[in-house]
Formats: C-alpha cells, structure tokens, sequence
C-alpha cells in the first residue's frame, strides 16, 4: 500500500494562520506586533531564497521583519556590534541570522552573542541545553516542525524506535532531543556508523538529515514506518531531492514527507511561531 503523505505545505499554512490570530487578538489588546531581525551576510543564493521566504511569511502573519544585508562580509568586531545593538532595541524581539555564514566568520561566536530570549532559531547552547533538560524555551525550529508533522499522523510516538540519520548541531541533535522528549527510543546515525542499513531498517521512525541525496534506499525502510526527510539537495539538473529515494521508501513507509512540500515550510512557519513566542515571553517580564 502506497504511504499517505505529510502534507508540510498545508500544516505550515494552519500553523501560519493560528500565529496569524494572536497576533491580531495581541494588537487589539494594544501590545505592538512581533519584531524579527534578520542577518545576510555574503551572496549565497539559497540563503536569500530562504530569507525571502521567511520575511514574506512574516508579512503574511504580522510580524515586523528588519532586515541587515550585508553583500561585503563585516569583519567579526562589527558583526558582533550589530548584534549587541539588537540584543539592546527593546522594539526587536527576534535575531535570525541566516546561516552559513562566509569564511572566516565563525558562526558559534556569533549565535552565543545572541541573547537567548531573541534566539528564535533555538540555536543558543541556552536553548539546546533546556531542550537537553526537559525544559524547553525557544527550540530549533527544524525539528519542533519535525516534531508537528508527526503529531499530525494522530497516532502515539511513546516507545517507538525513532532514527535520526544527521548529528548535525542545528538539526541532527536537537532532533533526537525532541525525540526522547516525546518518549521515543532514540538512535543517532552519522558519518562513523557503521550498518546504517540495519538501523534505518529497524526504525519506525526514520528521520533523514544527513544532505545527501539518494543516502538512503527505499527497500532499506521498515514497512509501516513513518519517514521524515529532512534534505534538501539541489541535483545539477535542478531538481530539489531530498536523503531518500522517495519513489521506492512510499511503497512501503505509512506516511512519508514529500521534498519539497515537507520539512521546509514548517521551519519558516515555526520560526514565526517562536517569535510571538519570544514576544510573548519578553513582555511578560
Ligand atoms: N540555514 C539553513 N537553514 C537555516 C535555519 O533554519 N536557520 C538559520 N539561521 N540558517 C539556516
């Protein structure tokens, strides 16, 4: 039987539209709409299309996006500062900078300059370590997407095996995390395993973050599991492909996430969804 599939595109939108609402019911409360900042450094051409998207998703809730786009990369001291200054504006409630970021611009020096409050990325080790914790605050928004797109298949994740091929930090790790999080037995694959066939085969979650394309063979899925693909690969024919062969793993997955159409669009619509969060969290001080 064919898998049905996850329809991000759609869930992202209801997700869009739900932010949409309180943040309409906050301005007729008098409270100002949510503010995000957004940092481009460089001329990486799959970045401006991810920050144009993500600024086009705030004009349609109602957030205020402020960009800073900087072509020339600014040398580490004056990106440091950009960031004190918004980390400082009371009218900025979240900092975003896009990643990656050009050599030599170490991008770890930069997120832990980010306030952890206006850290809408989740990136900060303060917002991976109460992930870490059982505490969330502001998460990665890759895998809390990850993590409503399974809520939305209806049945229980405790218990089951769910695998995570990627360690990555922003999206690998906190996804095993979330996972645990949701009382999933939890396996991390990444480039030193060893019979990656064996795991992604016992998995009744199988979650692809690696960015390779056609890393994972639909004949190696479990049949009945639910399949998540996290990549997103440009082929040189321009097609956008994401880890799995999806024309074979739909044959046997129970539901399975299309690229793109998937993943992609419930990371911008949580990226909105944390910033009235961190809006939310900020005025209540
Ligand atoms: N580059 C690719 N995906 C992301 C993301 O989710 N956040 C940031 N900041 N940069 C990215």
């Amino acid at each position: 039987m064919a898998a049905r599939l996850i329809d991000g595109k759609q869930i992202a939108a209801s997700l869009l539209a739900n932010v949409k609402e309180r943040i309409d019911e906050r301005e007729r409360r008098g409270r100002p709409r949510p503010s995000l900042a957004v940092i481009l450094i460089g001329d990486d051409p799959a970045s401006a299309v991810y920050v144009r998207n993500k600024t086009e998703a705030c004009r349609q809730v109602g957030v205020v996006s402020v960009s800073h786009i900087r072509k020339t990369a600014p040398s580490e001291a004056e990106l440091l500062a950009l960031i004190t200054e918004l980390n400082e504006d009371a009218s900025i409630n979240g900092i975003l900078l896009q990643l990656p970021l050009p050599p030599p611009l170490r991008p770890e020096l930069f997120i832990e300059h980010i306030l952890p409050a206006k850290d809408v990325d989740g990136f900060h080790p303060y917002n991976m370590g109460r992930l870490a914790v059982r505490r969330p605050a502001l998460r990665p928004c890759t895998p809390a997407g990850v993590m409503t797109l399974l809520h939305h298949t209806g049945g229980s994740l405790r218990g089951l095996h769910a695998v995570v091929v990627g360690a990555s930090n922003h999206v690998g790790r906190p996804m095993g995390l979330e996972l645990l999080l949701a009382g999933c037995t939890v396996t991390t694959c990444h480039r030193f395993t060893t019979d990656l066939r064996a795991h992604v085969a016992s998995a009744d979650i199988l979650i692809a973050a690696a960015g390779k394309p056609a890393l994972i063979p639909g004949d190696w899925i479990k049949e009945g599991a639910i399949v998540i693909d996290i990549g997103m690969n440009r082929l040189a024919n321009g097609r956008l492909v994401g880890d799995i062969d999806f024309a074979e793993a739909q044959k046997r997955a129970a539901w399975i996430t299309p690229v793109p159409g998937g993943v992609g669009p419930m990371t911008v619509a949580t990226l909105l969804a944390n910033t009235l969060e961190a809006a939310t969290l900020q005025s209540a001080r």
